[in-house]
């Protein structure tokens, strides 16, 4: 049987010191697109706006081993000098996101394959695949140059391996790739009865009779055997991380210096299992950028920050590695930011453990695909709203610099994330196709964020000591093990609540016999005869009003109480949510897609119940979260909606030196940070 991925044996070395002094601030910076009185203006702008790092030579490996084997310095040796006597430090990146056009020419062979057979051609991001011999090779004797080169400069504090490693080569199909799937297979399983035992290939005939007949789930994904197309995307995952960590070892060889790589979580994909990779990695750094049409984009920063904090075992500062001042360029209509709304943004995501705010990028480029993708420095320069409020959180970046190291409070609601959940419920000829994982691990991070209640967003195999509440959202793909600490939580006197389809399938994507919800079954006191998903212009109500959309379930009780029920529809008078005592413990059942009034009216009762910690108590628009510094708690109070609204607390904020003596008041749109005292 397969192993999870995620009981992987972590290797993080002890948190070495952090590369900035205070928090980090600064973004990429690509100085090959500029000539060398730029890079002076560039340097004097960035102290003004007090950058103290910045990412460095993502793109330019081109530039720097121009012919293969042939390396010209001269130019990076400059710009890191500069950089350095201007006290800006730099995240030195390996170059490999971006294959030289010499290597491709040589060697189309890296390209990427997708899953239709086709070779993806030159000039887009990532354009190599993770299991290339030829590929690997190159990547890791310039890698190796670098290293040599730089490893010891006093500029470099940070490795940055490669950039987004998955975004654009997250899948390969080619036949390279395939002999590597085979490898993993038979480490993975051993033998071909496994497999097919694994997997039910019996189904539809599919039965292996060599482990060399195995292809990848080439075309289309969703007739793939499910157990097939779940092991390919751990493959996968593994193959970038295995990638990620040859050209690490290189790094860690030659150089003292901290090594990351960033991240890509928010509203978008599950590329990879981040769960598996950031033991590997020195310091936790994520990518974010918001989505136009996610109706709820503000939590969206605060989830994927609690996710990163989640992913250190919420023991350890990470890093925003990139987010943006305005509008990006990739999506159909890019939305510019609000006035204030830098600030706010970048706030939100050091509130929750970030030690630094870093943004793509430094400098607006002019040519190139992304040449209206906003910047630190836009092409307005710095007669513009977007640069006064960059210099403006540069300022407030270095008044807060006593809160760096400072954890976030413990949180007492730990909510599961699972890639494979994710993969799995995407795949596949499924009662419900349209189903999407964000949508109910959002859901369920938003009735807390928007009470103001602390949420650690944590990978499956997380200790769940310390918590009193633990939420597990559409968690499709459990494991007897993982099933089993739930259980002991809940036995321990913890809660938990699960959400529809939780529990279904194995590990193997296999559906778990003796009825539906498969391994949290006994434990929620509540089984589902029949799942009943709803058409696109469907809705069922609810005992307590609320209206029901994409997913019911048939439930029958078994020990469990009823808490909501289905007021119409087939499943009228069947339980919709469903509470079940299990000695001091309790365990949750929620059979539907609920909307937001249902779900809020579900975590105020368990709010209430279990006395779950409010960081203040304020409106829905306001997020609220503390850092504890030794020299006190600092609280941030984020103003997301466009009213004011005064919270009462005390203190003095570290902002701008006002006093609150009782009550402080957040403008809308803006943020208050304090270091709280006791009221007068
Ligand atoms: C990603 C990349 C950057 C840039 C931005 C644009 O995060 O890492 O190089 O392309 O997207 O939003």
């Amino acid at each position: 049987m397969a192993r999870r991925a995620t009981e992987r044996p972590h290797t993080r070395r002890d948190l070495p010191a952090w590369p900035t002094d205070g928090l980090s601030y600064g973004g990429d910076y690509n100085p090959e697109q500029w000539s060398p009185e730029v890079w002076r203006e560039d340097v004097r702008l960035m102290r003004e706006a007090g950058v103290n790092i910045v990412t460095l030579g993502v793109f330019s490996w081109g530039l720097l081993e121009p012919r293969e084997g042939e390396y010209d310095w001269a130019w990076f040796d400059e710009i890191i000098a500069l950089l350095h006597d201007a006290g800006i430090a730099v995240d030195l990146a390996t170059p490999t996101a971006a294959p030289p056009s010499w290597l491709l020419h040589a060697h189309p062979e890296v390209l990427p394959v997708d899953a239709h057979g086709e070779r993806e051609v030159p000039g887009g991001r990532l354009g190599w695949c993770a299991s290339s011999p030829v590929f690997r090779e190159h990547a890791l004797r310039i890698t190796t140059a670098l290293a040599e080169r730089y490893g010891d400069h006093p500029a470099v504090r940070l490795w940055h391996v490669s950039n987004e490693l998955g975004g654009g080569n997250g899948r390969c199909y080619c036949d390279v790739s395939a002999a590597r799937f085979r490898e993993w297979l038979r480490a993975e399983y051993g033998t071909v009865e496994a497999i097919n035992a694994a997997w039910g290939t019996a189904f539809w005939g599919h039965t292996f009779a060599d482990i060399e007949h195995i292809e990848p789930p080439r075309g289309d994904k969703h007739k793939a055997n499910p157990g097939m197309f779940l092991a390919f995307e751990r493959f996968s995952s593994d193959e970038l991380l295995e990638h990620y960590l040859a050209e690490a070892a290189v790094l860690r060889e030659r150089s003292a210096v901290p090594v990351t790589t960033n991240f890509m979580v928010g509203s978008g994909g599950h590329v990879v299992d981040y769960s598996d990779w950031a033991g590997h990695v020195d310091v936790v750094a994520n990518d974010h950028y918001t989505i136009v049409d996610d109706r709820v984009r503000e939590q969206d920063l605060a989830f994927a920050a609690d996710r990163m904090r989640g992913l250190t075992r919420a023991r350890e500062p990470w890093l925003l590695m990139e987010h943006s001042t305005g509008a990006p360029s990739w999506q159909q209509r890019n939305r510019a930011k609000a006035p204030g709304e830098i600030l706010r943004n970048a706030l939100a995501h050091v509130a929750r453990g970030s030690d630094g705010a870093m943004f793509f990028q430094w400098r607006a480029s002019t040519a190139g695909t992304e040449q209206f993708h906003s910047a630190m420095l836009p092409h307005a320069g710095t007669e513009s709203r977007v640069w006064r409020e960059v210099v403006e959180l540069g300022s407030a970046l270095r008044r807060l610099a006593g809160i760096a190291g400072a954890p976030v409070e413990p949180a007492k609601v730990a909510l599961l994330v699972d890639e494979e959940s994710a993969w799995a419920l995407q795949q596949g000829l499924k009662p419900h196709r349209a189903l999407r994982y964000a949508h109910e691990t959002r859901l369920w991070h938003r009735v807390f964020w928007q009470r103001q209640v602390l949420v650690d967003v944590l990978p499956v195999d997380a200790d769940l000591d310390g918590y009193d509440l633990v939420v597990l959202p559409t968690l499709l793909v459990v494991s007897d093990a993982q099933a089993a600490r739930v259980d002991a939580f809940v036995r321990g006197g913890g809660t938990v609540l699960a959400t529809y389809l939780s529990g279904i399938v194995d590990e193997t994507s296999r559906v778990r016999g003796g009825g539906y919800p498969g391994a949290f079954r006994d434990l929620l006191g509540v089984t589902t005869e029949e799942f009943r998903p709803l058409q696109a212009d469907e809705t069922v109500l609810l005992s307590d009003g609320g209206r029901v959309t994409d997913w019911s379930e048939d439930t029958n009780l078994h020990g469990a109480e009823a808490v909501v029920t289905y007021a119409d529809g087939d499943s009228a008078g069947r339980a919709a949510v469903t509470r079940n005592a299990v000695g001091d413990g309790a365990a949750w059942y929620v059979s539907a897609q609920l909307p937001l009034d249902s779900a809020t009216r579900v975590a105020d009762r368990l709010i209430s119940e279990l006395g779950l910690p409010r960081a203040v108590e304020a409106g829905t628009g306001i997020e609220a979260v503390r850092r504890n510094t030794a020299d006190g708690d600092v609280l941030f109070l984020i103003n997301h909606s466009d009213a004011d609204e005064t919270v009462a607390v005390s203190g003095r904020s570290l902002l701008d030196d006002a006093t609150f003596d009782g009550a402080a008041l957040v403008p809308a749109g803006r943020v208050v940070v304090l270091r709280e005292s006791a009221a007068e």
